[in-house]
């Protein structure tokens, strides 16, 4: 944990960054026709299961995390105003059927003008709103209704583009932040490993990995994908096996972690030793084409083009490895990588573990969608500040596989190993890099890697 000191500072830069963009954002936003005095940024507001008393759990909006990561309760509010200082209002309930005791003083505080009540009624005066022209940034229209904030300047696109589009961009102080999830995120996946290879289920791998992450499940970016043998084919396998059919011979968990609501987005699969030859293979060819495309990552050059070599390797490895037994050539004309590689090479990471923006053309808004109908989440051309991950995968996927098996093109197959693969299903291989003035810095894979071949044997 970095010193209380260090945080402070780098909070106080960060708070400066912020404010450059927010006044960047309204800037732009009065040029789209929305002139604008201010923003509030709500944390958004308590729900209830359908019919029922009890409450979903509550997660702050990203937009006014990004203010101050470590509050998250319901009903706070950042008001934003260019030029001035942050107003936050922290809703603090008397209540004994939740704690609502005011958190320990922190680093931050000394840096906004903080205030405290004791209900969503009292915001308004706090923030001492008085008709200008405000926009509401939240969950909650109703609280906007309740802040007097007119319909139209709720949650405005011509303000949240800019603001989107600067997401993208992390500040020295999230990278900090990010650096602490991806150190609970390494200790869960090392200890996950551990436990599928000692013969585990994939409900004890869960539990291992949160216990040795030292996370609740609210406290995860997203739910754990931790699956066993053909599972591992299932992008966002969701279930965790409790029973013995569940032990395995291949295991994919990918997992994270959060810090300050920063995500942590990593994946390892992972076969025993007498798991098919050709399926390991698969897993060391998988982490060389993950450490070349996570090379490719420099300011400048366009996301797309490491997906689009990300296929390229794809069926490289097919070919090498004689799943696919066609030319390189018909494998592309045929877009047969797809068939392996469903998904797109990876997406920003921040507040959202898919965080905002990856589309975004400019600070203007506009889309830009993946070539060819790809599946891909970021479009953007690096930058240094951008928060990526990288997670290249090869999966054999009976739905995508079967129409293939009688067609003109079946002999482009090995049919017969592929029989063999699925029952391992897929894998996948994922780390979290930060693009750099010079280049990139990998933030996850010395933290799993490293500590592997410092005290274990590889297996595969
Ligand atoms: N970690 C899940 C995903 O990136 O889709
Ligand atoms: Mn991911």
């Amino acid at each position: 944990m970095p010193h209380r000191s260090d945080l402070a500072a780098l909070y106080r830069n960060h708070l400066d960054q912020l404010t450059q963009y927010f006044d960047d954002a309204v800037e732009r936003a009065g040029a789209a026709g929305t002139p604008l005095d201010g923003a509030v940024f709500h944390s958004g507001r308590v729900r209830l299961y359908h019919r029922d008393d009890e409450e979903i759990p509550f997660r702050p909006t990203p937009h006014y995390r990004r203010w101050i990561p470590p509050q998250g309760g319901p009903e706070h509010v950042v008001f934003a105003r260019p030029g001035r200082k942050p107003t936050v209002v922290r809703v603090l309930p008397v209540d004994f059927w939740f704690d609502t005791t005011p958190p320990a003083p922190s680093y931050w505080e000394d840096a906004v003008e903080l205030k405290d009540v004791q209900s969503f009624d009292e915001v308004p005066d706090a923030l001492g709103l008085n008709g200008e022209r405000i926009a509401y940034l939240g969950d909650s229209p109703e609280a906007a209704a309740e802040l007097h904030i007119a319909e139209s300047l709720v949650e405005p696109e011509t303000l949240i583009a800019p603001l989107d589009w600067h997401r993208a961009v992390k500040t020295p102080y999230e990278i900090t932040l990010t650096r602490l999830a991806c150190e609970a995120a390494a200790a869960g996946h090392l200890a996950a490993r551990e436990q599928f290879l000692a013969g585990s289920t994939e409900r004890e791998v869960h539990h291992q990995y949160l216990q040795a992450a030292d996370r609740l499940e609210s406290e995860m970016p997203y739910g754990t994908i931790i699956a066993f043998n053909e599972k591992t084919a299932i992008l966002h396998y969701q279930h965790k096996r409790g029973d013995a059919a569940g032990t395995g011979h291949s295991c994919l968990v990918d997992a994270g972690g959060a810090f300050h609501g920063y995500a942590a987005d990593i994946t390892r699969t992972w076969a025993v030793e007498d798991a098919h030859p050709v399926f390991r293979e698969f897993i060391r060819e998988l982490e060389a084409t993950e450490r070349h495309l996570v090379g490719m990552i420099q300011p400048g050059r366009s996301f797309v083009d490491l997906h689009l070599e990300a296929h390229h390797r794809c069926i490289e490895t097919l070919r090498r490895l004689g799943v696919l037994r066609c030319s390189t050539d018909e494998a592309q004309d045929l877009r047969l990588s797809r068939l392996f590689f469903p998904h797109g090479l990876g997406h920003h990471l921040g507040l959202q573990v898919h965080d905002v923006g990856g589309h975004q053309t400019s600070p203007a808004g506009g889309c830009t969608p993946p070539p060819d109908e790809h599946v891909l989440r970021n479009t953007r051309t690096m930058e240094p500040g951008h928060l990526l991950t990288i997670e290249p995968g090869i999966y054999f996927i009976p739905l995508l596989l079967d129409s293939w098996r009688d067609g003109a093109h079946a002999s482009a197959f090995d049919w017969q190993l592929i029989d063999q693969l699925i029952p391992l299903g897929g894998v996948r291989v994922e780390d979290d890099v930060l693009c750099t003035d010079s280049g990139f810095e990998d933030l996850t894979h010395e933290l799993i890697e490293g500590r592997l071949a410092a005290t274990l044997e590889p297996v595969h």
